[in-house]
């Protein structure tokens, strides 16, 4: 997710996009760049890191200074690491065309073979270079103006945009075009700003016009056209912006975290686009294709990672093992980088962060590397230290996590695990219509997460009735299991709640001398092989007084009867139900942390990333 401003008017866009992209910084930070269109030339300057060095570079530069045209990009690396290169603004062979882009262009390598074939050259390994190519293939003759040619580029391309486009031949003038990205058109006086959210505009106007897939804006100094990708006209009413700034960046949510839980469907999406084709029943992980061969000989995996990212390695254990049938292990990073493991050229170590940054996994990764296995990453944040220093990876496209407690990394995690599992229980055993029953039900995944989010006020009066205590424990089996423990890491980390997850059966071996009515325990009960056993564990906490609240699977009545509260989760195959029985206990864990007054976005003693041991 990355953040696009453009300026058309009077004034010097310089400044006026400089801000802009301070206000979408929150989308992405890892680089940003400006191009002015001044004087029928592109004045273009890019840099890496906070929007505040790009101000510093381009301060006191004559030709960005001045121009009344401009577009403008703060990014969140999806393909390309973040450096001066892949930062946007692209241009095409002609450098008369710049573009910025917001979104993941997924038949980008066939239409990149299909310009070079044509005597394109690229600079960059972004997906975005390739728009700007296309719609320069269909420029370069002159016999287009700048919107014609996107109106024959665009058709071709498969994936989400939100772009704004200019021309040096074209000086006043931006063209804009969205589909599953979002994209508004701030109307101003004389003037237009089209941005990826209000946040970029609500300074200069309140009247907008808000684009829909498959829509193109041509911008000008003196006027608005709008029109689909096929050029047939449509009228677009002007909307007024309702919010404030610091309700935009935080999209209408009271905190990051709970923004972040929020946007848990559409990330998982994310994480499965262009990777899950339900036409060909089949996965594909552009990321692993280097080292498929190797990755489908490899005689152990292990699984290395730090707080949350070591939970989704303890679901990814199971998955591995279960859909995959490859022997795994997980590991917490501290711990393997000083216990001498057994590792070798036959073992796949997999490290998992969402920062990829954490001192603690960059140093076991080190260690997996000197022992010669072969070294993979699940990693969030495109270029990070943990992506340059594995073999190769697959990224989460999660979108930058601000909330210091993990939570959508952790669900997109779980559904990249899936992914790998399923290829290569594919190439090793699995048959057609196995696979097939899987893609399918996760294809579903997302849409099951968003219908649990409708459950949030509810479980807010469950936690209501719960944050007196001071004791909890989270109890699960099998592939939830690990959920549990994420449940009582969330509560810990931000509501400062004491907090235990276990696996229920081992309950009875001590931690049931705790129970008693003043411990809430959470149960996950979603139907599953072991269901009977939970429901034994269920009456064991009943028998001693103590307060259960279940995760069930929805049209389970059998269980009210056992529980104080149930919070209830689609139902779908058990390998893919931890994705679901998750979000319940972050929503558990943020609405008693709130209901504590404590800082949920910036807890006590915490970092969102600890680069240090
Ligand atoms: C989780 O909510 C915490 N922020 C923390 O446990 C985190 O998961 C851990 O520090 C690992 O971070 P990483 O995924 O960036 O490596």
């Amino acid at each position: 997710m990355c953040g696009i401003v453009g300026y058309v008017g009077k004034k010097n866009a310089c400044g006026i996009l400089i801000e802009g992209l301070k206000r979408l910084e929150y989308r992405g930070y890892d680089s940003a760049g400006i191009c002015i269109n001044h004087g029928g030339k592109l004045h273009i300057s890019k840099h890496t890191g906070r929007v505040m060095h790009l101000e510093e570079e381009v301060l006191g530069d004559e030709n960005i200074a001045t121009g009344t045209t401009g577009i403008a990009h703060t990014r969140w690396a999806t393909h390309g690491e973040p450096n001066q290169t892949n930062a946007h603004p692209h241009t095409d062979d002609s450098g008369r065309i710049a573009l910025v882009h917001n979104g993941v262009i997924e038949n980008y390598r066939t239409l990149r073979q299909f310009l070079i074939d044509k005597g394109h050259t690229f600079k960059s390994e972004t997906d975005t270079e390739v728009l700007v190519q296309l719609i320069g293939e269909f420029y370069r003759d002159g016999s287009r103006n700048l919107e014609q040619a996107v109106h024959l580029a665009l058709p071709e391309v498969t994936g989400t945009y939100g772009i704004a486009v200019t021309s040096s031949d074209e000086p006043d003038k931006i063209v804009a075009a969205r589909k599953g990205s979002p994209l508004i058109i701030g109307v101003g006086e004389d003037e237009y700003v089209v941005a990826s959210d209000a946040g970029a505009i609500i300074e200069h106007t309140a009247n907008v016009i808000y684009l829909k897939d498959n829509e193109i804006a041509v911008i000008t100094s003196t006027g608005l056209r709008t029109a689909t990708i096929d050029n047939v006209p449509v009228t677009k009413e002007i909307q007024q912006i309702e919010w404030s700034l610091d309700e935009i960046a935080l999209g209408g949510f009271e905190h990051f975290m709970l923004k972040e839980i929020f946007e848990q469907g559409e990330a998982v999406r994310n994480s499965m686009r262009g990777r899950l084709d339900l036409r060909e029943m089949r996965v594909q992980l552009g990321g692993l294709e280097s080292v498929l061969r190797e990755l489908l000989r490899t005689r152990k995996i292990v699984l290395i990672g730090c707080g949350t990212a070591w939970h989704a390695g303890l679901v990814g254990e199971y998955l591995f093992e279960d859909l995959g049938r490859i022997p795994t292990e997980v590991e917490y990073s501290s711990e393997f980088r000083y216990r001498n493991p057994i590792v070798d050229e036959g073992t796949t170590v997999i490290a998992i962060s969402q920062s990829g940054e954490t001192a603690d996994t960059l140093a076991a990764l080190r260690e997996a590397t000197d022992k010669g296995a072969l070294t993979l990453g699940i990693v969030n944040v495109v270029g990070s230290t943990v992506a340059r220093n594995t073999d190769a990876g697959v990224y989460l496209h999660a979108g930058p996590e601000i909330g210091v407690a993990s939570t959508k990394a952790f669900t997109c995690q779980l559904a990249v695990q899936t992914l790998i599992a399923l290829l290569l229980g594919r190439r090793r055993f699995m048959s057609q219509s196995t696979m097939q029953g899987y893609l399918e039900a996760l294809a579903e995944i997302p849409e099951k997460i968003e219908s649990i989010l409708t459950e949030s006020e509810r479980i807010k009066d469950i936690a209501s009735g719960l944050i007196e205590f001071d004791n909890w424990l989270f109890l699960g089996r099998g592939y939830n299991y690990p959920v549990a423990l994420e449940g009582a890491l969330k509560l810990k980390e931000i509501s400062y709640i004491h907090a235990e997850g276990l696996p229920a059966a081992e309950m009875k071996h001590g931690p049931i001398a705790l129970i008693n009515e003043n411990m809430p325990v959470v149960f996950l009960a979603p139907r599953c092989s072991t269901y009977a056993k939970i429901i034994s564990n269920i009456e064991e906490v009943r028998a001693r007084k103590g307060r259960v609240i279940a995760i069930a699977t929805q049209g389970d009545e059998e269980i009210r009867k056992y529980c104080d509260q149930v919070i209830y989760v689609p139902d779908c195959p058990v390998p893919l139900q931890p994705m679901l029985t998750v979000v319940p206990l972050q929503l558990l864990a943020y609405h008693a942390a709130l209901l504590r007054g404590c800082n949920v976005d910036k807890p006590r003693n915490l970092a969102k990333s600890v680069t240090v041991e």
